[in-house]
């Protein structure tokens, strides 16, 4: 589908396919298994750019747009799905809220070191009773002598554990509900600020997922982000980013399964010859490829629009939706087509096949895409 690229988006895609497979890949498996977080590896994607991709040079960004930063995390989660969430949490979820909602003082503060990849960001809005229901948020900011005093506990923060810069939301009307939320620039060293529970998890085991606990955190008045009690909305237009990253996590995915299923039903002979020949190998790799292409080009439907600043909600909650699907059935038929082999860490298959089922939680459910979805048809 290279036909639908620029020259400059087809060089750095393959730019970070090169570095992915050279650098991400070798180190994956392991990473993965061992809950490393892949620090060396995020510090070289900063100098390569890749963690402000989508963000102006002035700022420190690599000035390109989100097209470019859908195929490079894409590029970047075919080789291990775990650097692909790091690298698109930070940009998705915490650059871009600063960059869109913040004043040009906060921008010229945090961006530089974000999107160098100096700083890691992490976005915290999932509490332990606000997951779907993003606006029943528990935790309080409150105002006390010019500065903000942040009460709560967050959950399912990704980077949570490593994170400096953290984009976090907080009601600071209750009984105004999603009217009464704000957003918050909070940095790790804040006293009161503590890192509570690190998750262990299915897959994705490389990058963090971490509680964050605030006790009478103190943040200065000037790290509110964007306009008090309109953080629900700042939350919301940031999962919008984020689902468009995570479909592009997805489609890493599911081309990691198919390619590695093309190869494998060459190399395997059963029957005496290569099980490629059989039409139950064939149909399996045909609806992968086609069901690839499908979601690749609804990615792409978002990302132009994105790039257009055009609403793209309904088309990002569609990306995602149908990315994240097509990564669980293409993880799923990998592992049938590598038979035995494919439930060992022998092969990479066993890691797409946990690493997909996270495509279809994480930055909204595959039923909240619907709810999206079908909202924007009945309204
Ligand atoms: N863009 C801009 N505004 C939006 C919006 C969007 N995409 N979606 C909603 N809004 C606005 C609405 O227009 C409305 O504005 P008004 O108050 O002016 O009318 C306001 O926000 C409230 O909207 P709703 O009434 O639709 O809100 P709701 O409470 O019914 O929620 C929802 C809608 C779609 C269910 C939403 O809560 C949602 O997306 N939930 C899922 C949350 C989610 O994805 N969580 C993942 C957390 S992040 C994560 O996974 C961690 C990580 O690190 C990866």
């Amino acid at each position: 589908m290279d036909y639908l690229l620029s020259e400059e988006q087809i060089m750095l895609r393959d730019m970070v396919e090169k570095f992915a497979k050279e650098k991400i890949a070798p180190v994956a498996s392991e990473n993965e298994r061992n809950h490393i977080f892949p620090e060396s590896i995020i510090k070289e994607a900063g100098e390569l750019g890749l963690m402000g991709i989508a963000y102006p040079t002035e700022y420190g960004g690599a000035g390109m747009d989100f097209t470019s930063y859908f195929l490079a995390v894409e590029a970047v989660s075919r080789y291990c799905a775990s650097t692909g969430v790091i690298i698109s949490a930070h940009s998705s979820l915490v650059c871009d809220p600063i960059f869109r909602f913040g004043t040009e003082e906060q921008k010229r503060k945090f961006l530089p070191d974000l999107l160098s990849g100096k700083k890691i960001g992490s976005f915290s809005l999932t509490e332990a009773s606000a997951g779907s229901d993003a606006g029943a948020t528990k935790t309080t900011a409150r105002k006390e002598n010019g500065k903000w005093i942040l009460n709560g506990s967050k959950l399912f923060a990704t980077n949570g554990k490593e994170a400096d810069v953290f984009v976090l939301i907080a009601s600071t009307e209750p009984a105004l509900k999603t009217r009464g939320v704000s957003a918050f620039i909070v940095e790790k060293d804040m006293p009161g600020y503590k890192i509570g529970k690190i998750e262990k998890k299915l897959g994705i085991k490389a990058s963090s997922t971490a509680e964050i606990i605030l006790d009478n955190v103190e943040v200065p008045e000037e790290n509110l982000l964007g306009n008090l009690n309109e953080g629900f909305k700042i939350a919301m237009t940031t999962l919008d980013g984020g689902r468009l990253g995570i479909a592009a996590q997805a489609l890493g995915i599911a081309r990691a399964s198919f390619e590695d299923s093309v190869k494998y039903s060459k190399e395997r002979f059963q029957f005496d010859q290569a099980i490629a020949n059989f039409q139950a190998i064939q149909w399996m790799l045909a609806e992968m490829k086609l069901e690839y292409d499908a979601a690749w080009l609804l990615t792409h439907r978002a990302s132009m629009l994105k790039d257009k600043k055009v609403n793209y909600s309904t088309e990002a909650a569609m990306a995602k939706l149908k990315s994240s699907e097509v990564a669980m059935m293409a993880a799923k038929y990998a592992v049938q087509i590598h038979g035995g082999y494919g439930y060992t860490e022998d092969f990479n298959v066993e890691r797409y096949y946990r690493d997909a089922k996270i495509t279809e939680i994480y930055e909204g459910t595959s039923e909240i895409q619907k709810l999206v979805i079908s909202r924007s048809i009945l309204k």
